[in-house]
């Protein structure tokens, strides 16, 4: 049986062949090609995206007036022509990063920024990926370490629509997140501060560590030069697909139809999955949840320990960070997508915080509540907050003593 998977654009489960026949004469092959590859599988039993197996080749067939008008409505949004820049884009992060945003049909624009000393030059990553067969353009810019990116980036961060941050330096063995942020407080300040001048409206994706401190600390830089704090949003969904791939391990479910929503920050126990909000996770014995628990806390960790000081996860972060890219410029083109994301937050008594949030027209439209948690989960929350609150406010120090140039 031909495969199916459900089309964000109206939640109905159809097979490549409907999508194509629907998208004919619409889109070039490539194009419903890409958008195929941003459909999720759909459920084979019941479920909740409608099974319509005539549904999109029934419509053309029919070719009714009416019919022929929604569906020009609806190809109308597939996809954008939204400006992304990579910054640190020639790194372990970001080359495969740009890679997959690249194949991003949302993705009209793709700048590579980083660094002259970069291990590869951030103009033949953008060559390499000119090459893709997809309609983004890619353009490289590169500046000496020694220079402001205020100073460099006007062309490169003007008409920005999403910016993505893994500039930085990774841990070592040995080293916790928290020893990054004197280093990477300042790459991510100069980064911050040239998009404050040239592309303040954009959504800023925050990789680089420690997110849990260099969110609150840009945010407040932000919001200290009259810019919306909640543009500044910690990517924490790399926790979120781990949790989905040990529950998958454990359970033996398709990682595809987990979705464990991974709360608090990005390190030790800050980063508290609740497993009890997931229909799979929930069935996993109480007894195996410390462990599952302390897993998806560690594996940044463990991939450090396994790279043995060449790094940091670099492939599953791209992945992650690609995940909550295609759901941010979904949102920009109208289609609301909720991921987990640490931003400035009223859901619990601290002012940063990682919960799920709607993504939509101009980013973050909602900050959901935590929901129910169980009392283990109740029991947790309190050890997450503890360590994070100790991280946001050095966040909010550094950001009390600093200023954006404007
Ligand atoms: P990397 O060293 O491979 O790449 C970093 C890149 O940033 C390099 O190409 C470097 O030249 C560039 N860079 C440095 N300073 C810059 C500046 N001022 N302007 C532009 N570019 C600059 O490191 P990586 O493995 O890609 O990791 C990058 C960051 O992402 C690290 O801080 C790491 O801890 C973090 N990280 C976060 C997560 C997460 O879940 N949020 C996951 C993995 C890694
Ligand atoms: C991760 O979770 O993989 C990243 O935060 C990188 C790290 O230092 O562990």
């Amino acid at each position: 049986m031909a495969e199916r998977r459900v089309d964000p654009d109206d939640g109905t489960a159809y097979t490549y062949d409907e999508l194509a026949a629907y998208y004919k004469g619409t889109y070039k092959k490539s194009v419903v090609e890409a958008y195929w590859d941003t459909c999720k599988p759909a459920k084979r039993s019941k479920g909740k995206a409608k099974e319509e197996p005539t549904g999109k080749a029934k419509a053309k067939a029919k070719a009714e007036p009416k019919a022929k008008a929604k569906a020009k409505a609806r190809v109308a949004k597939p996809a954008g022509n939204f400006k992304v820049c990579v910054c640190g884009g020639s790194g372990g992060i970001g080359q495969p990063l740009s890679l997959l945003m690249g194949m991003d049909p949302n993705v009209g624009e793709l700048c590579i920024f980083d660094l002259t000393v970069a291990m590869v030059p951030p103009a033949g990553v953008a060559t390499d990926l000119s090459h893709l067969e997809r309609k983004c353009k890619v353009k490289g810019y590169q500046m000496a370490p020694d220079q402001k990116a205020i100073d460099h980036l006007e062309e490169c961060l003007t008409g920005c629509h999403l910016v993505l941050v893994p500039a930085g330096v990774p841990r070592k063995p040995g080293m916790t997140r928290d020893d990054l942020f004197k280093t990477n407080a300042g790459i991510a300040k100069g980064i911050v501060e040239a998009c404050a001048k040239f592309c303040p409206d954009a959504v800023l994706g925050m990789i680089v560590n420690p997110v849990n401190s260099v969110v609150p600390a840009m945010a407040e830089l932000y919001k200290k030069k009259g810019l919306d704090p909640m543009k500044i949003v910690g990517i924490t969904t790399l926790d979120v697909v781990r949790a989905n791939k040990f529950v998958g391990e454990i359970t033996g479910k398709n990682p595809n139809f987990t979705n464990v929503p991974v709360i608090g920050g990005h390190a030790g126990t800050t980063i508290m999955p609740v497993f009890s909000q997931d229909k799979t996770a929930k069935t996993i014995d109480e007894k195996d949840i410390d462990a599952l628990d302390k897993h998806v806390q560690n594996a940044g960790t463990e991939v450090v320990d396994a790279k043995g000081g060449k790094g940091s996860a670099t492939l599953s972060m791209a992945y992650a960070g690609a995940r909550f890219g295609r759901s941010v410029l979904a949102g920009f083109t109208g289609r609301k997508r909720v991921e987990c994301a640490y931003c400035k937050s009223e859901v619990t008594d601290l002012p940063y915080f990682a919960q799920k949030v709607v993504f939509g027209e101009g980013g973050i439209v909602k900050v959901l509540p935590l929901g129910e948690l169980n009392e283990r989960e109740t029991a947790r929350l309190e050890e997450a907050k503890t360590q994070l609150k100790g991280e946001i406010e050095t966040g909010l120090k550094y950001a009390e003593g600093e200023t954006l140039a404007l």
